[in-house]
């Protein structure tokens, strides 16, 4: 049995697969607003340092496998917050805890992108680029541009810059070179938290309008199920993929894209 880091427990797909982990008997150690064992705001410098401390002390500094999954929809006000729980929550917590993951010596990690990165038209390619950068306020610079729209694009700029640095690393010496696998999840509209509050914000015809080519919505369980997966053996030789866990709506939109 295992010890596990899941990010956004609390919540959703987060919480799923917290429940998931734990019924088949590992350990898990959370890290949320509330209701976890760390708990802590990943929206700050501060509170990530604190959250990643505390977890490798819990951990006793070994870590069969760290789950991402905390995160913030699209929604208008809060560009910054998007930013630096989608892209910075996940990039500094996985920095820190990787000389834990190497020590378990065959780990995983599973960080939360978003089909978003693919479906959002007109992803700012220059906030990308800054959040890769560790430039912060060049990325709200660039999402600003779209005005009171920006959300979406705050939104996906962040999903696609932590695709894009999971990606980076997994190929790395510090990543692969040290038996430890990180691979990107990347969910449709699965029916969480997270949605709700999108549909409450005005993007309810975005939702019901999206295709999804076997319809409906996805279930946290069923993506907690995944994750389980990506935790284990069977994903040995799986290294800087990208799930696409969506209806088909990605291959729906980008059919020959490949
Ligand atoms: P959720 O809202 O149910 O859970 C997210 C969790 O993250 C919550 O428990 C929340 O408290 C936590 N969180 C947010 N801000 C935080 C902060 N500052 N510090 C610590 N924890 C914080 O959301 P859901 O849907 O389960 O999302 C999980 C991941 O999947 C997110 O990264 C989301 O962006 C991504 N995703 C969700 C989709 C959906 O349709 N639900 C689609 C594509 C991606």
């Amino acid at each position: 049995m295992g010890t596990y880091a899941v990010t956004g427990a609390a919540s959703g797909m987060g919480r799923a697969t917290a429940e998931r982990l734990r019924s088949d008997g590992h350990t898990v150690i959370g890290v949320d607003l509330r209701d976890v064992e760390v708990v802590a705001d990943l929206s700050t410098p501060q509170g990530r340092t604190a959250a990643a401390a505390e977890v490798l002390d819990r951990a006793g500094g070994r870590l069969d496998g760290a789950v991402c999954a905390a995160g913030l929809g699209g929604v208008a006000g809060r560009d910054r917050a998007i930013q630096q729980v989608n892209y910075f929550g996940v990039v500094d917590l996985l920095e820190s805890w990787r000389p834990a993951l190497a020590a378990a010596g065959n780990s995983k990690a599973v960080v939360f992108g978003s089909n978003s990165v693919t479906l959002t038209p007109m992803v700012p390619e220059r906030a990308v680029r800054a959040l890769l950068d560790r430039d912060p306020e060049k990325a709200l610079r660039a999402v600003g541009r779209f005005g009171k729209r920006s959300a979406p694009f705050a939104y996906a700029s962040s999903k696609l810059a932590v695709t894009r640095w999971a990606r980076r690393s997994a190929i790395s010496p510090q990543w692969a070179g040290a038996g430890i696998r990180l691979n990107v999840l990347a969910p449709g509209i699965i029916s969480t938290p997270l949605l709700e509050e999108q549909i409450a914000h005005g993007e309810k015809e975005a939702v019901e309008q999206l295709a999804v080519p076997i319809g409906g919505r996805g279930k946290p369980e069923d993506v907690g199920e995944w994750v389980e997966f990506l935790l284990s053996p069977a994903a040995d030789f799986l290294c800087g993929s990208v799930i696409f866990l969506d209806g088909g709506s990605d291959a729906y939109f980008r059919t020959d894209d490949w």
